[in-house]
């Protein structure tokens, strides 16, 4: 089986977990646009949903597929969150914002009820780090920034180079940080997180519940904290 297909599976399995009248936070990202599919199939049936997507690009595809979307302002609370990952540790720690869309993943993770996150089962990892840790800074501060992760003995790089700046969303730049393993994921947030310039990271602690796992034609379920077999 194919990374493709085991994002689709978990996605897939995600859908099942949504029932008529939620709102949703539609994560972003190639195994986030297969669950959006899912779930424009589900409307197309008659499920009444709306969205509130974590990207412009997410928000094209959730119109393209006919769900209705509603700002963050609108929607107040969200119901549930399915979104992927770039790496989930064994305790759910994750490393995300490969496509570049962290930071509005972080806020409608926080202000979901339940956040699912579905990944294929090459994101697994015993510990962070292979995959670049993406950080959103401030264009004026992104080579301060630099320098101190620098400092920290990780590779920063301006993802899209510094001609042709990769730009989020809200206007933000992204180093892409190599850090090769991240040995205390909590203590690295803290000290990103209180560094000038910086916006936010894409380490995500404490925000999933639950991580389903696309395995060969399989998927498991990962509830926080205990495991269960879908
Ligand atoms: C976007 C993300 C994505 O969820 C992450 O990059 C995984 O993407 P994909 O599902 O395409 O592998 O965090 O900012």
């Amino acid at each position: 089986m194919s990374a493709d297909s085991e994002k689709r599976l978990a996605a897939a399995r995600a859908v099942t977990l949504v029932e008529d009248g939620m709102t949703l936070g539609l994560g972003t990202g190639s195994t986030a646009s297969y669950a959006i599919r899912f779930l424009g199939m589900k409307v197309s049936e008659g499920m009444r949903l709306r969205g509130v997507p974590t990207s412009e690009a997410t928000a094209a595809l959730a119109r393209e597929c006919g769900i209705p979307l509603v700002s963050l302002k609108e929607a107040g609370r969200i119901d549930l969150t399915i979104d992927g990952a770039d790496e989930v540790d064994t305790q759910m720690r994750m490393i995300k914002g490969g496509g570049g869309a962290l930071l509005r993943e972080k806020i409608v993770a926080a202000a979901s009820d339940a956040v699912i996150i579905i990944v294929d089962a090459s994101k697994v990892v015993q510990k962070l780090g292979s995959f670049p840790l993406p950080v959103e800074v401030v264009p004026f501060g992104a080579a301060y920034v630099q320098s101190m992760i620098e400092s920290l003995g990780a590779r920063p790089t301006l993802r899209g180079g510094e001609a042709n700046p990769f730009i989020t969303d809200d206007g933000h730049y992204i180093l892409d940080c190599a850090f090769r393993t991240i040995e205390r994921p909590e203590e690295l947030s803290a000290m990103l997180n209180a560094t000038p310039g910086v916006v936010d990271t894409g380490l995500f602690i404490g925000v999933t519940d639950a991580l389903i796992v696309g395995r060969g034609d399989q998927t498991k379920v990962f509830k926080r904290s205990k495991q269960a077999n879908a």
